[in-house]
């Protein structure tokens, strides 16, 4: 089978690229910079050079032969990147698209807008689809490294709200079982970590993996906004991240599933292993 992964030098993309590389396959990605790409993954991928906000006939020649996309996009318009590629892999005969959706698509929350319009895109492009409707990530704790090594401090909005956060490597195990099973075409798969911790109980947790206790600091809406335009800028993306923390704060984000487990056959990873597993970055 042949898979073609976007967003490949990311996070969540890079993950499901090594597992098709670790279960034998020679997958394909769709990168903007080749270096990022060999860095990574040395010479184990196809890699195809391209940018998806103007793709161009990289993209057409990219999805030939290929069977199994791993769809990875971002920021307010990516419904016209979702409906570019579904539509070229309809097209092309692509048997599969697998996005890497949000949860919050349920409640229309943050970035819950912006990937139900990039699902409705996939469903109408005609292409079989499974959709990825991830909780927050873990990996998100890694912007509160800062404040962390600097003061012990970890400063939110959330108050004492709940969200059950989910590790990458759980991500990444599902959107790879969807791509080589096929067993969750047609689907949109809820998963979320295994418990909902306020952001003081992952302070802790953080705080116990490195062996200096640290601080949760509530903050306003206001504070958040503004702390979050000094790196995000002002627009959507600030907007939708305090619109998630309120969310939190008001515990319409507490949601667990055992999607994780239904679907790998074990249990998701909690926070305290992700927080011993990057304990370096908060030291
Ligand atoms: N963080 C959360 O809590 C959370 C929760 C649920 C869902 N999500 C969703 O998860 C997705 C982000 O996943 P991630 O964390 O794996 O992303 P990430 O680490 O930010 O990586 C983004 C990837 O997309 C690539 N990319 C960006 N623009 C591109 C373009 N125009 N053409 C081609 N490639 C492009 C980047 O390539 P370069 O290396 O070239 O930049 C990078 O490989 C978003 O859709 C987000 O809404 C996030």
């Amino acid at each position: 089978m042949k898979y073609l992964v976007f967003g490949a030098t990311g996070n969540i993309g890079s993950r499901v690229a090594q597992r098709l590389i670790d279960s034998g396959a020679r997958p394909s990605v769709f990168v903007r910079s080749a270096k990022r790409a060999k860095a990574l993954f040395g010479d184990q991928v196809d890699i195809h050079i391209g940018d998806l906000e103007n793709p161009g006939p990289s993209l057409a020649k990219a999805l030939v032969g290929v069977d199994g996309i791993l769809l990875v996009t971002d920021g307010s318009d990516l419904e016209k990147r979702d409906r570019a590629v579904s539509f070229a892999a309809s097209h092309a005969g692509v048997g599969h698209v697998v996005k890497l959706s949000t949860l919050d698509v349920r409640t229309a929350i943050g970035t819950g807008p912006w990937h139900a319009q990039g699902e409705d895109a996939i469903r109408e492009s005609g292409v079989a689809f499974t959709f990825i409707q991830a909780a927050g990530f873990m990996s998100n704790a890694l912007s509160w490294s800062e404040s962390i090594r600097r003061e012990g401090v970890l400063r939110s909005s959330t108050g004492g709200g709940k969200i059950a956060f989910i590790h990458p490597d759980d991500i990444a195990a599902v959107a790879t079982a969807s791509l080589t099973t096929r067993d969750y075409d047609g689907q949109a798969l809820a998963i979320t970590g295994p418990e909902a911790l306020s952001y003081g109980e992952m302070a802790v947790a953080i705080g116990r993996a490195i062996g200096k206790p640290v601080r949760f600091e509530e903050i306003t809406d206001g504070q958040a906004y503004a702390r979050t335009v000094e790196w995000a800028g002002k627009g959507a993306y600030a907007d939708a991240l305090v619109d998630i923390w309120r969310a939190v704060r008001e515990s319409r984000l507490d949601t667990v599933t055992d999607g994780v487990k239904q679907i790998t056959g074990r249990e998701p990873i909690p926070f305290d292993q992700w927080a011993v597993e990057n304990a370096s970055s908060f030291q």
